[in-house]
């Protein structure tokens, strides 16, 4: 008796520990957001191909380091950057302002300009599901 109850409790546990995982590991809100702005599809493929591509040597790599699930490091003031794969860091992409703060900076920084709202959903959507 005593042993199933023990047995009930950590399958209980274990259930709740793997849907807080599971949950975690949801597409970040902010993708609605970038929905309700008019944003029909995000891809995936057009969002890794920009975090990869390279304009004047600068790249999204130059600071996040050339895979997003381990850390980078910032390219002007050497300091460790956590991992942007939503796998590797589940504190990702919890916050709109964050997101779009870093956005705004990066993608100036890198590309010259700001990013559109459709490749800020590319691009989400593939760190997110890496
Ligand atoms: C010059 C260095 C640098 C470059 C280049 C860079 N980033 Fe970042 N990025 C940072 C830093 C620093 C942070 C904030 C620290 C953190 O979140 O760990 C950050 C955070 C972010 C975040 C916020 C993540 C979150 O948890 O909400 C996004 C999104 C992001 N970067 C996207 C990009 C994209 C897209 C590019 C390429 C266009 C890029 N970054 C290039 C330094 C950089």
């Amino acid at each position: 008796m005593k042993n199933n109850f023990k047995r009930v409790a950590w399958l209980l546990l274990a259930s709740v520990i793997s849907v807080t995982v599971l949950a975690n590991q949801n597409p970040p809100r902010h993708l609605q957001t970038y929905r309700q702005q008019g944003i029909s599809h995000a891809d995936a493929q057009r969002g890794h191909r920009l975090w990869y591509s390279t304009v004047n040597q600068r790249s999204c790599t130059s600071c996040h380091g050339d895979n997003p699930a381990t850390t980078g490091k910032h390219v002007k003031t050497g300091k460790i950057i956590k991992p942007m794969a939503l796998s590797a860091n589940a504190e990702r992409y919890q916050s709109a302002k964050k997101i779009e703060k870093w956005f705004l900076r990066n993608c100036q920084w890198t590309f010259g300009r700001n990013c559109t709202t459709q490749e800020k959903a590319d691009i989400l959507t593939w760190l997110s599901s890496q």
